[in-house]
């Protein structure tokens, strides 16, 4: 704390550096930069809004006039209250995998970013968006072994097109156990659970501690029990498939290490690091929703920027994870050297044709945040082989530019944000915001909205949709689920990197 002033200093000093690198960030060549600036606050705050649009439960002080409670009775056929949570996209279906996901994305947010949030007076909103997934987290936790992984079941739930207000169809409960296990949806609630222990660990020591508890019992539950989820209940490959566990372990490990400081839970890391047939490192994985490898090597590799408890920057383990790191972003950035990755015709980052959008903006936190680690810690530059290097500057460049496109600098000029900008999508695919409110069909009956060529009568504020696909193509049209469908997790993507973009000071060194 004594160097707090000089800290201060080189704050202030980066954040002139900053300034100027955010203004020389929104030039580019493209010839339309100029008449479609971009708004990084007004869109942070219009994404904020899809949490309220997807709250599930009995809502506290609801802002969304078409929005009410629902999903009262989840989990009473088990004696269990899991009425909160959140929908995962435009049905009504609660999956623990991508909710949890969710919230460790706020999480993460918060934890670097929390005082631009603060600034512009979202961080309590963030911390209650996280809040109502990790209450629901813990009810579907009710001891050690058991977690409740999803509510609803698709077949039913996609038969119907209802408001989840009036929904009547079953809502089946499954969960995992010592003979049914799934380390995939352990893993990430352990991640949740315990990047939101950081977030509380002052504002409500008390939860916080019971966060924590509950990410270790699932951290060794997902260690003892290995399995995924979508091999114990395989018909879950048809809506949520999972490619495997281990990295979500990784990510649990490497958040319960920044949650306690102990350096036992880093031992999965050695581990995998140790292990020649994981690929998932310094691989192409691109962080979405399944896939958290470049999140939790990200995360790791941050330990050689800020020593963080009890580990040196200069650990092997911590450098080796620097490096995939390294080589992560050496893959991914274009005219990197090892260059594998694809974009689409529209510019992004291509990953695959559901839901494409996750993917360039997941990038693009990363990507930010580590050039925010760069200048933080004075690192000048990324070495990648034969002398190609990236400065921060560039990391930074390339970042704006795939946020700015998803927001409406691309070929369309279309913003996929929905809410924001001039031209947003109108047929977005979701039964809440397609129904007007005064309207309550029945399971059936909604399949006219459905259908309907008119635009959504109400407005899925917050909203990030499937996107355009490789070609760059996008037609507006509800039944166009892969390009339509918002996914609760993309605004959570969204929030992250626009909390990196709308101010301009440095991330915390440590988290606690
Ligand atoms: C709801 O609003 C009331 C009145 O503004 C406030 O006191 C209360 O803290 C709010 N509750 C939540 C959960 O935000
Ligand atoms: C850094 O930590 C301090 C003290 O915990 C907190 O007040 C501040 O908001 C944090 N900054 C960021 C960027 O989260
Ligand atoms: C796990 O759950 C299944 C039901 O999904 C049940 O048949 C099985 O007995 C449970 N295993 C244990 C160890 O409780
Ligand atoms: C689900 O993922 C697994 C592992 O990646 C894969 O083997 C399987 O074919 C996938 N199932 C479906 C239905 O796509
Ligand atoms: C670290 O975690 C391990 C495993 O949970 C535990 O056995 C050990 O006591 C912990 N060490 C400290 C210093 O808390
Ligand atoms: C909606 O459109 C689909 C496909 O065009 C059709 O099969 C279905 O019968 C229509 N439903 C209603 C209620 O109009």
């Amino acid at each position: 704390m004594g160097q707090l002033s000089s800290g201060a200093l080189i704050g202030l000093i980066l954040s002139v550096i900053l300034v100027i690198i955010f203004i020389w960030g929104n030039q580019d060549d493209d010839e339309h930069v100029n008449d479609n600036p971009q708004n990084y606050l007004e869109a942070f705050q219009v994404a904020m809004e899809f949490f309220q649009v997807q709250k599930a439960g009995k809502l506290v002080n609801n802002t969304i006039s078409w929005r009410g409670d629902s999903a009262l009775k989840d989990g009473g056929q088990d004696g269990l209250d899991l009425s909160k949570g959140m929908y995962d996209g435009g049905d009504h279906i609660k999956s623990s995998l991508p909710m949890a996901f969710t919230a460790t994305m706020l999480s993460w947010a918060i934890l670097e970013y929390g005082d631009h949030m603060s600034l512009v007076k979202q961080l309590e909103p963030a911390r209650d968006a996280i809040k109502w997934i990790t209450d629901y987290l813990i009810n579907a936790h009710p001891s050690p072994n058991v977690l409740y992984i999803q509510v609803g079941n698709p077949e039913v739930d996609h038969n119907c097109w209802e408001k989840p207000e009036t929904m009547d169809e079953n809502r089946p409960l499954f969960y995992i156990n010592e003979t049914n296990p799934g380390s995939d949806a352990a893993g990430e609630a352990s991640a949740a659970l315990a990047s939101a222990s950081i977030v509380f660990k002052k504002i409500d020591p008390k939860y916080s501690k019971k966060l924590l508890t509950h990410a270790q019992q699932l951290h060794t539950f997902a260690m003892t029990y290995t399995g995924s989820y979508t091999t114990s209940f395989p018909k879950m490959q048809n809506s949520f498939n999972s490619s495997g566990f281990r990295d979500e372990i990784l990510w649990s490990s490497i958040w319960l290490y920044h949650a306690t400081h102990n350096k036992t839970y880093l031992s999965y890391l050695q581990k995998v690091r140790d292990d020649q047939n994981y690929e998932g490192l310094a691989g192409m994985s691109l962080l979405g929703w399944d896939d958290k490898s470049s999140g939790a090597q990200l995360l790791m590799s941050r330990l050689s920027f800020f020593e963080t408890g009890p580990m040196k920057t200069s650990e092997q383990l911590v450098l080796d994870y620097k490096c995939y790191t390294d080589i992560y972003f050496c893959k991914i950035l274009p005219d990197a050297p090892f260059h594998s990755s694809e974009l689409s015709k529209s510019g992004l980052l291509w990953g695959d044709d559901t839901n494409p959008l996750q993917y360039p903006v997941a990038q693009a936190f990363l990507i930010l945040l580590y050039s925010d680690y760069m200048l933080t810690s004075n690192t000048e530059k990324i070495n990648c082989k034969y002398e190609h290097s990236y400065t921060a500057a560039d990391f930074r460049k390339f970042a704006i530019q795939q946020v700015n496109n998803v927001l409406g600098q691309n070929a369309k000029r279309m913003s996929y944000l929905v809410g924001y900008g001039k031209k947003y999508p109108q047929f977005v695919h979701h039964r809440g915001a397609s129904i007007p409110a005064d309207e309550n069909p029945s399971c059936k009956e909604g399949f006219d909205w459905l259908n309907s060529t008119k635009p959504n009568p109400n407005i899925a504020s917050g909203a990030l949709v499937g996107g355009p696909n490789i070609d760059g193509e996008f037609s507006d049209e509800r039944r166009n689920r892969k390009q339509l469908e918002p996914t609760t997790y993309n605004s959570a993507l969204l929030v992250a990197v626009l909390s990196a973009l709308i101010s301009t000071s440095t991330v915390n060194q440590t988290f606690i």
